[in-house]
């Protein structure tokens, strides 16, 4: 059940940040909506703490947690670069969204693995 609903976080989190994206290139003044403000900081709370419960659920501290912390570590790394996204323009604008892309992909990668290789 949290498990889903982390999964359903990520995946409006992912949209959302998308959309956000789209509007900034194509209707940016949509962007002073108070909600469209906030939401994207609501969503990311809960995702991350829907994160930090499934690791107190599934105990997974008293495991190789490497993979926890790297998580988080990227998700860091992702909402910095979403920040850039949405704050800069051109060239550097797809820079930034194409790290958080990569950004995204690694930590889905290390969720279904649930370790870090050397190589990811
Ligand atoms: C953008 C951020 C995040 C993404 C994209 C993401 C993605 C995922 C995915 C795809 C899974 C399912 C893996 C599987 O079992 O097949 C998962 C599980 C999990 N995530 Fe996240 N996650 C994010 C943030 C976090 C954070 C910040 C934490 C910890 C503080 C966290 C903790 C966990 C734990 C413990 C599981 C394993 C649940 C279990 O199998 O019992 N996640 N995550």
């Amino acid at each position: 059940m949290l498990k889903h609903i982390h999964l359903l976080f990520v995946l409006v989190v992912a949209v959302t940040f998308f959309y956000r994206v789209y509007l900034a290139e194509r209707q940016p003044e949509m962007l002073q909506n108070k909600w469209l403000k906030i939401a994207p900081h609501a969503l990311a709370s809960v995702l991350l703490l829907s994160g930090i419960m499934l690791t107190v659920q599934g105990e997974w501290l008293s495991q190789s947690y490497g993979w926890i912390v790297a998580k988080v570590i990227l998700m860091l790394v992702f909402i910095a670069l979403g920040l850039v996204t949405m704050k800069t323009q051109g060239i550097r604008r797809w820079q930034a969204f194409g790290g958080s892309l990569i950004t995204l992909f690694l930590i889905v990668k290390i969720a279904i693995a649930k370790q870090v290789l050397f190589f990811l």
